[in-house]
């Protein structure tokens, strides 16, 4: 275990549900916790600034995007990855196991690793657990994610049972990489909607993990083309399992629909493109649900955008204003609907923290799905 990170310091709960912190060098981690997506050293749309002003207490960075442009080695080279892009919080990074198979073209998978044409120019690279670790080291990110095989959602038994046991080969071969003394390493359970190869995975993570430990261990493979019910029933099972005593991650989810669902049943992380992605496409998250601000009924009206959200974007300007920006294409309509996306999604985890704190967290999660499903939001 690495000096600078505690173990996960269980606050409060609700059943499974529950409020925690653990700490890393660059400050605590206080969960249930949203973590904006900065792919290549951006989260995009918005300066650190705006970004501090929205106060996440993570940000995610990735393996796959930063090590093939502008490369770790240079951003070794300036700093660090925090310096580089100016953010002095946490920072976690993925592995790049997910993005190599769903970016980049002509994989071929073999025990060493995995061979992958670039997305960028069609220049061909290697990534192995040793790779991934070693590109992660360089950024300097304080959470570090273990090579995984990410498989499709719809992959046969077998199919997952092949590529699980590859998976718990690479987490050894990362468990044995020396990273950074500030650096913590997740380990990625993987086993598609199926209880039993999830919870045999687990076991075979854990069988790692007793000799050295992990900081943290996620949920992987979700979200990737399964119905929504398969998913959902797999963590209702599945998420009270893993460990208490160190952080659950469920990887690239999701809908504010999903997050609350997962902090009922026990995660304490997330990450998606969503929120940031539905700002630059115009549909704005609000607690009286999804707006689309290009809709004609918005473009004199003069009510903030949520009344409930105290983001700058609520504060400042009307719903007239971001439908005119949306409309004329403006580079400000990103930016503002971006503020906006993460403030609501990055205030519900620590809205949902608040009331497992005061032990109101059911009345919480009643109240928020009543207000979603407003009709004209
Ligand atoms: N992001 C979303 N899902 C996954 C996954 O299964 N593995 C990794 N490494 N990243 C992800
Ligand atoms: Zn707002």
């Amino acid at each position: 275990m690495s000096q600078c990170f505690s173990r996960f310091q269980q606050e409060a709960s609700s059943g499974v549900a529950r409020a925690g912190r653990f700490e890393t060098s660059r400050g605590p981690v206080l969960t249930p916790a949203f973590m904006p997506v900065g792919t290549q050293g951006t989260v995009k749309g918005i300066t650190p600034a705006q970004l501090a002003d929205i106060g996440p207490q993570v940000i995610l960075g990735n393996t796959y995007h930063l090590g093939l442009r502008p490369g770790d080695a240079l951003v070794r080279d300036l700093g660090g990855l925090h310096r580089f892009m100016a953010w002095p919080g946490p920072i976690l990074t993925d592995s790049g196991g997910f993005q190599v198979f769903s970016l980049s073209s002509l994989r071929r998978i073999k025990e060493e690793g995995v061979t992958f044409q670039s997305h960028i120019d069609g220049s061909t690279h290697f990534l192995s657990p040793e790779r991934s670790l070693e590109i992660q080291r360089n950024l300097g990110s304080d959470i570090v994610m273990a090579l995984d095989e990410c498989p499709p959602g719809r992959l046969d038994r077998p199919g997952l049972e092949l590529s699980m046991a590859r998976t718990t080969r690479w987490l050894k071969r990362c468990r044995d990489f020396p990273l950074g003394e500030r650096q913590g390493l997740f380990a990625i359970n993987q086993g598609g909607v199926h209880l039993d190869l999830r919870t045999r995975h687990l076991g075979e993570i854990l069988e790692i993990d007793a000799a050295t430990p992990f900081q943290g261990f996620a949920v992987g493979g979700l979200s990737v083309g399964e119905p929504k019910e398969e998913m959902n029933a797999l963590l209702a099972d599945f998420v009270r399992l893993m460990p208490g005593d160190r952080p659950r991650y469920l990887m690239g989810v999701g809908t504010p629909e999903d997050l609350l669902f997962g902090i009922e049943h026990g995660v304490d992380l997330f990450d998606c493109v969503l929120p940031t992605r539905e700002a630059r496409h115009g549909t704005l998250l609000t607690s009286r649900g999804r707006v689309k601000i290009k809709n004609a009924r918005h473009r004199d009206s003069d009510r903030p955008l949520d009344p409930e959200c105290n983001c700058y974007t609520c504060r400042t300007f009307s719903r007239a204003y971001l439908h005119h920006l949306f409309r004329a294409g403006e580079m400000l309509a990103s930016t503002l609907n971006s503020i906006h996306n993460l403030s609501y999604t990055v205030g519900l985890t620590r809205a949902a923290r608040q009331a497992l704190q005061e032990e109101r967290f059911p009345e919480f999660a009643r109240h928020t799905r009543d207000n979603w499903n407003q009709e004209e939001p």
